[in-house]
């Protein structure tokens, strides 16, 4: 055997991974190879840890939860709003602004066969998730005059359809140099007994490491210093399937600006105390988004005396960060957080499982961990009906037929 082959058998048992190895013992020896050259790059230490950790239930105790301020859009005076509207408008008319779609997510639960930006949800036009996106950039140069770079992040699952996509439709239409491709990282996914899995591609079965992915892939494919280098100081960071995403808001860059904060993100009140939402919240002092499962009954029904939900701030992912934030926060990993998702595999026996449930942990970091490195954050509370459409789930709520409707609605499109 190869001292390459070696090598990597020696890392598997080492890391009593090798059970693998049975796994692909019927593969031809093409099909070996790949898994092992997959298996050399995997770092196995931190991928230990990840899962030893999965079964540490978070010390809860010691974090302080506490609601946080908000500005709500509709009560700002005329006066104020025009006053942040021109310092918005202001930087983007400087060209040093710029936004950025999250597009590396795996969109499970929608089900679409391909990247979720491609995915046309019904609209008399049929037009893609992308392609509604880029219409609300290309209404901004109408208003600005200044065609704002468009970053897109996508994953290593995803990136060449996502790309192929784009050239098909002639990058709608907005200037080709305008927007810039990068690429998040991935971890490999792990079984319940923490092993490896095989896909039905013959694959490790890797996953995008969450959107919290985004600050270090930033540094690391150059977007960062591409930033700078276009002079950009101001960054709308979003997800990709949010419809009626305002992805251009003058008034909320002046705000943010205008607070001296390093970022701002939008957030719509909460349509009941047991919508399952992450909520801006404080923790430990620092501001931060808290997921529902993580606030007891009576705090996600606790009201204050205007009798407003006091954890009731759904976070958007519709976020401002200033680059001097991007180019810190990018330095190191945000923390990774397991979620237990469905995972088809192939079995001991060269049998490809396909599974109904839950079985395997996949490695997330969460963006919103990054407003914990930042004393102050802007949180504008804005209208869910003008702001925010999620395409989430096949049917039912969030679905593409809910955000249909809220779309022709904002639209004033049909009856
Ligand atoms: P979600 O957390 O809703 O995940 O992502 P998802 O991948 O779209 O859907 P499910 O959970 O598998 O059904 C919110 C936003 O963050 C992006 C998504 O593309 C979406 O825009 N995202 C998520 C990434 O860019 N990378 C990731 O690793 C995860």
């Amino acid at each position: 055997m190869e001292e390459k082959h070696k090598k990597i058998i020696d890392k598997l048992i080492k890391y009593k991974q090798e059970d693998i190895l049975k796994t692909i013992d019927k593969f031809s020896n093409e099909e070996k190879e790949n898994i092992l050259n997959q298996i050399e790059n995997i770092n196995f230490e931190q991928l230990e840890k990840l899962y030893k950790k999965i079964d540490v239930k978070k010390e809860d105790k010691c974090i302080k939860i506490e609601p946080i301020e908000y500005i709500e859009k509709e009560n700002i005076s005329i006066e104020e709003k025009e006053k942040y509207n021109q310092i918005g408008t202001k930087t983007i008319k400087e060209e040093k602004y710029a936004v950025v779609t999250m597009a590396g997510g795996q969109g499970t639960r929608l089900g679409h066969n391909g990247p979720k930006g491609t995915f046309d949800f019904g609209l008399d036009s049929h037009k893609s998730i992308f392609e509604i996106l880029c219409e609300n950039l290309k209404e901004a140069y109408e208003k600005y005059k200044i065609y704002v770079p468009w970053y897109i992040m996508t994953s290593k699952e995803n990136n060449k359809e996502t790309k192929e996509f784009f050239e098909k439709n002639n990058f709608f239409d907005y200037p080709r140099e305008k927007i810039i491709f990068f690429t998040q990282e991935q971890l490999p996914m792990l079984n319940e007994k923490g092993k490896l899995i095989i896909d039905e591609n013959k694959d490790i079965k890797q996953a995008a490491d969450g959107h919290g992915g985004i600050f270090v892939s930033m540094r690391k494919d150059n977007i960062v210093e591409d930033m700078k280098k276009r002079n950009i100081e101001w960054v709308y960071i979003g997800g990709v399937d949010n419809i009626l995403a305002k992805m251009v808001d003058s008034v909320f860059v002046g705000l943010a600006i205008e607070q001296k904060v390093l970022a701002a993100g939008k957030s719509a009140v909460k349509a009941c105390p047991e919508e399952k939402v992450g909520v801006f919240c404080k923790k430990n002092g620092k501001p931060s988004v808290v997921e529902y499962s993580e606030i007891t009954k009576e705090m996600s029904e606790e009201r204050d005396v205007n009798g407003q939900l006091k954890f009731g701030e759904s976070h958007l992912l519709c976020n401002l960060f200033n680059i001097d934030a991007i180019d810190e926060i990018s330095k190191d990993k945000l923390p990774y957080h397991a979620a237990y998702k469905k995972c088809n595999y192939i079995n001991n026996n060269g049998e490809l499982i396909i599974v109904d449930k839950p079985n395997a942990y996949k490695f997330e970091a969460f963006l919103f961990d990054a407003f914990e490195s930042l004393d102050k954050i802007t949180v504008l509370r804005v209208r869910r009906k003008e702001e925010f459409a999620p395409i989430k789930n096949a049917e039912g709520k969030d679905s593409p037929e809910t955000a249909r409707e809220l779309y022709n609605k904002f639209h004033k499109i049909g009856g």
